[in-house]
């Protein structure tokens, strides 16, 4: 099934299909005819209203009508691979022209069919052309594991659910779609939101990070969206949000399932009309940019219980990714644990070269409720208390040997707190790697400066 690489929820694995078609029956006949063979559909009545469309978020699939006014199906054809060489088009036409059909596959049409329709063979193209995207893409990714294992913007993995990540991440930082990155603490969410920056057309512009929790709600408003001088008490300048700032680039919001609801409702005005309004200020400003999003909360069950606005749920799920707890890709632990074993040699200066077999046997049996974060922090402590150049298994904490039920893709299996205490005891030994200076201390982290202050508060850590 083509599409598996985003979320399931709401059909979003049915394959998207954009018909183009001026003829407003035709154009309705085929809505109907595909919305009931389960395919999502979308549709233009031109070849520049498609242009305009397609270029807002990713289409697996476009059926077109060859003649046209102003620009023809053969001419959105070649605009089109000329933006993403991976697109499927299948041209639709009235005249058997067999010179129409030669230069549509010449310019990479995927099939060619002719009008009056005949359903049960377009049934048929459409199916194949999905079929063979498809396996093109098991193939890159099979290609792929067979080299052991991948690396893609810092990230490391071999599991079949990471790689189809990774082309989804590629293929969706091209458009200006805006994200929601899933998954449990630690499974590598902030990685990705930066991975689709670095690779979109908007990379040499600013990334910018907002951590949704940290603020109470107010300040959170004001924050997104500036203030003007004497908006409340204490507003005593005008003062840029980080909407603003991230003019032109992105906005990284994290842990949006912390977001409140007055501030979702807002929100979503910015991503439906691009643009805001600073506090105390009736003059909206443009505004034009990519927004990520992340939580580990599962938002379709906050939509039900009314936490969360479903208008908001349904316009970031578009670009869903979503990203297995570790232990539901245990693949990936080994070709991890030599990342970080490489990443601490370096910022440890210890000759440790790998794990013994049997630790690997142990991770590979271990829930990992901490995700990657917990493997790395595993891997740091065993590498400062190791004697020899191996880790080996008396190196580990000794709740990694706890043999505990594994359930898979559920709810955390320790209490949360102990995430919580994992974080705490990372920030705490980065603070003395580097001798109290907390600018060091978040350049080890990984972590904005603000995001430190904000966790030392969070942690009590004076
Ligand atoms: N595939 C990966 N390859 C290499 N490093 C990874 C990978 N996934 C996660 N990491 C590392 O694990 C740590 C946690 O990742 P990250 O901060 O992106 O997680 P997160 O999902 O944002 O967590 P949280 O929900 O707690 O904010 C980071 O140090 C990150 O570099
Ligand atoms: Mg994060």
């Amino acid at each position: 099934m083509l599409g598996a690489e985003t979320s399931g929820a709401d059909g979003h694995d049915r394959p998207k299909v954009m018909v183009v078609e001026d003829d407003p029956d035709i154009r309705k006949i085929l809505e109907l005819f595909l919305t009931e063979k389960a395919f999502r559909v979308k549709s233009a009545e031109s070849a520049s209203q498609a242009l305009e469309m397609l270029a807002e978020e990713p289409i697996d699939l476009i059926l077109s009508d060859v003649r046209m006014p102003n620009m023809s199906g053969l001419d959105l054809l070649r605009h089109l691979k000329e933006r993403d060489p991976e697109i499927q088009l299948v041209l639709m036409s009235a005249y058997s022209s067999v010179k129409d059909a030669v230069e549509a596959i010449r310019l990479g049409a995927a099939d060619y069919v002719e009008k009056p329709i005949d359903f049960r063979r377009l049934e048929r193209v459409l199916q194949t052309v999905l079929e063979k995207r498809h396996l093109q893409h098991r193939t890159r990714i099979l290609e792929q594991r067979l080299q052991g294992c991948v690396t893609f913007e810092g990230m490391v993995a071999r599991s079949q659910q990471m790689l189809s990540v990774f082309a989804f991440i590629e293929r969706l930082a091209r458009y200006p779609t805006t994200a929601l990155v899933t998954g449990e603490s630690g499974t590598g969410k902030e990685l990705v939101a930066r991975a689709l920056h670095e690779l979109s057309p908007l990379r040499d512009r600013q990334l910018v990070i907002c951590n949704c929790t940290t603020l109470a709600p107010t300040l959170l408003e004001s924050e997104l969206f500036g203030h003007t001088r004497g908006a409340f008490t204490g507003a005593d300048r005008d003062r840029k949000g980080l909407f603003e700032a991230a003019h032109g680039g992105t906005i990284f919001l994290d842990e949006i399932g912390e977001l409140p609801v007055g501030v979702q409702v807002k929100l979503l005005r910015v991503l439906e009309n691009r643009e805001i309004k600073r506090i105390g200020s009736p003059d909206p400003i443009r505004i034009d940019l990519r927004v990520v999003a992340a939580t580990n909360r599962d938002l379709a069950a906050m939509v039900q219980a009314g936490t969360f606005r479903d208008d908001l749920y349904y316009r970031l799920n578009v670009g869903a990714i979503f990203l297995s707890p570790l232990r539901s890709r245990i693949d990936d632990i080994e070709p991890l644990t030599h990342h970080f074993v490489r990443i601490f040699r370096e910022k440890l200066g210890r000759n440790v070269t790998g794990p013994a077999p049997s630790v690997l046997d142990i991770f590979a049996r271990y829930p990992w409720p901490g995700n990657v974060r917990e493997l790395a922090n595993v891997i740091e402590r065993a590498m400062v208390v190791s004697k020899g150049s191996t880790i080996l298994p008396e190196n580990l904490p000794p709740h990694l040997f706890e043999t505990r039920p594994v359930t898979v893709g559920d709810a955390p299996l320790m209490p949360d707190l102990s995430l919580e205490a994992a974080e705490r005891e990372q920030i705490l030994r980065a603070l003395q790697a580097s001798g109290g200076k907390r600018v060091e201390a978040a350049r080890r982290l990984g972590l904005s400066r603000r995001t430190l202050y904000r966790k030392l508060d969070r942690y009590g850590i004076a």
